[in-house]
């Protein structure tokens, strides 16, 4: 059996063409959405993303800024510009493209932004009220993958979850927002023991740890749900995702590609909380 192929792209696009018409409504009463992205230094990964970010907002009516700052800006200096920011009126969303230069403590960055603005989801105010299932705005990332997940059919209550890695942008949260949706969750990282007999349990899984292939065939319980959110550079320049696709893909029910999976869908949850900001603003929600 082969696994059907959920096209982030396409569910993006649809999404998308919802969030112009949003738009276009906020524009007639006068509430233009804002994000400025701040990008300090030139990783160019992050430079694309950037790019891409501000591509995205610009074709559906988002006023995008982008911030470029040298990569020996002072922690003082990239405060000051986000202090600023906060109090712009017309800004609804703040994000500083991660990760920063070594010398810049990303705590302090991530807590200085207004938890109003933070259309990233990663300020502590935020991150708690997922938590505590209160009004939040969701991390870009895992709100992208529970729709690629409900584009499937799949009901996600009741379910085996197993999320694969335990960072505070992806794996947590993921955990947070499976959780949330009623599914029973595993949380595996590199100490986990027999990782591969746990994930074997899992109607749904997340792989978000950032080691190419890493998922293989025997780990996956046939018919399962699996949502790739690495992006892993090979020696040879192509993109690869956590989970060896070319054979997951024979055992899995569902199962995303890279490219053309989540990161599409990361980008639409951005501006679908920027709009989110904006529409809170203009006090229309
Ligand atoms: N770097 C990689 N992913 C992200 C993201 O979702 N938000 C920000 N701000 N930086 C990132």
């Amino acid at each position: 059996m082969s696994a059907s192929i959920i096209d982030g792209k396409a569910l993006s696009e649809q999404i998308r063409e919802g969030l112009k018409r949003e738009v276009d409504v906020l524009r007639e009463r006068g509430a233009v959405p804002g994000l400025t992205v701040i990008l300090v230094g030139d990783d160019s990964a992050s430079q694309i993303y950037v790019r891409n970010k501000a591509k995205s907002c610009e074709k559906i009516g988002i006023r995008s800024d982008v911030i470029r700052m040298p990569g020996d800006t002072p922690e003082a200096e990239l405060l000051s510009v986000i202090d600023g920011l906060n109090r712009n009126p017309d800004v609804h969303g703040i994000l500083v493209q991660l990760p920063l230069p070594g010398h810049i403590n990303e705590e302090n960055v991530l807590l200085a932004i207004s938890p109003e603005k933070d259309v990233d989801g990663f300020h502590p105010v935020n991150v708690g009220n997922l938590s505590i299932g209160r009004d939040a705005f969701l991390p870009c990332t895992p709100a992208g993958c529970i729709e690629l997940i409900r584009s499937t059919g799949t009901e996600i209550a009741g379910k085996r979850a197993v999320v694969i890695g335990r960072s505070n942008i992806v794996g947590k949260p993921m955990a947070m927002l499976l959780l949330r949706e009623n599914a029973t969750v595993t949380i595996c990282h590199s100490r986990t023991n027999g990782i591969e007999d746990v994930v074997r349990q899992a109607d749904i899984v997340v792989a978000a740890v950032g080691k190419a292939h890493l998922v293989k065939k025997h780990w996956v319980k046939p018919g399962a749900v699996v949502i790739d959110v690495g992006m892993n550079r090979l020696a040879d320049g192509k993109l690869a995702g956590d989970v060896d696709f070319a054979e997951v893909k024979d055992v899995a029910g569902h199962i995303t590609p890279v490219p053309g999976g989540v990161g599409p869908m990361t980008i639409t949850m951005l501006l679908k909380n920027t709009i989110e900001s904006a529409r809170r603003t203009a006090g229309l929600s």
